[in-house]
């Protein structure tokens, strides 16, 4: 399913992303697949978590996970990203990835600062493009980093401000975000989505596992991973 609403827009207002505006019947070529997961089985010890999951995204897609606690969200996203290993089914990858862990991600002895210039210099960014690269992206979510103060001390919401800033950091092609805006308050949940639109606007490729509702219609497609049937309860 490719249909792409905006917030607060009926689904039939906006093209499909990658489709061209005002050029009579010429439609341009689809987007190419940046992303593609098939027959995605993962087991641990005799438990099944995944099986047989599949999903393809374009550039210029957003795609959401979603699924009850214990589903295997995280498990799949951590298969997209190459950190586990399915049992069986492959994904395929067009470009570069960043991702934001739902736990972690940050160090606790370093100062926002430092966060932007290590994980920026590690994406070939010079040191002060990093910089100000990520205090560009932490106003754009609301947050004015104090130069002096180590991540420990953060709030949590804050600290998962700076996750997810160094996941988008590098200007990587694709971005797979694990429960990205936990304990982001009102106003930053919505700075939040700007966010995506606008990186989704420049042809990135943005897979967010999300347990909030109100944010399905703001993506291009859903996978939910809830167990069906005898699947359940395990
Ligand atoms: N390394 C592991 N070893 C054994 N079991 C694991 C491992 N990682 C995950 N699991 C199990 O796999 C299942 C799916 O875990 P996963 O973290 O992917 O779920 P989730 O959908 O992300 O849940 P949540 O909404 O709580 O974040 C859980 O039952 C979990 O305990
Ligand atoms: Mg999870």
């Amino acid at each position: 399913m490719w249909t792409s609403q905006q917030p607060g827009e009926p689904p039939d207002r906006r093209p499909p992303a990658g489709m061209s505006h005002g050029r009579g019947n010429v439609a341009a070529p689809s987007p190419p697949v940046r992303l593609r997961a098939s027959g995605i089985t993962k087991r641990f010890g005799r438990r099944e978590v995944l099986s047989g999951v599949n999903l393809e995204v374009h550039a210029g897609e957003v795609a959401a996970v979603v699924g009850a606690n214990g589903a295997g969200k995280s498990t799949f996203l951590k298969i997209c990203a190459g950190l586990i290993s399915p049992n069986s089914g492959q994904v395929e990858v067009q470009g570069s990835i960043g991702y934001c862990p739902q736990a972690g991600g940050t160090f606790d002895f370093l100062r926002p600062d430092e966060h932007f210039i290590l994980f920026g210099r590690g994406n070939g960014l010079k040191r002060d493009v990093a910089r100000s690269r990520g205090r560009e992206m932490a106003a754009g979510l609301g947050w004015s980093p104090d130069p002096k103060v180590q991540a420990r001390h953060l709030s949590g919401g804050t600290r998962q401000k700076l996750n997810v800033i160094l996941a988008v950091l590098g200007g990587h092609d694709i971005l797979l975000l694990d429960e990205p805006y936990q304990g982001f308050d009102r106003g930053t949940y919505t700075d939040f989505w700007e966010v995506i639109w606008r990186l989704r606007d420049t042809g990135r490729t943005i897979v967010v596992i999300t347990h909030m509702l109100n944010a399905m219609d703001r993506v291009d497609q859903v996978l939910d991973l809830t167990p069906t049937g005898s699947e359940r309860n395990r």
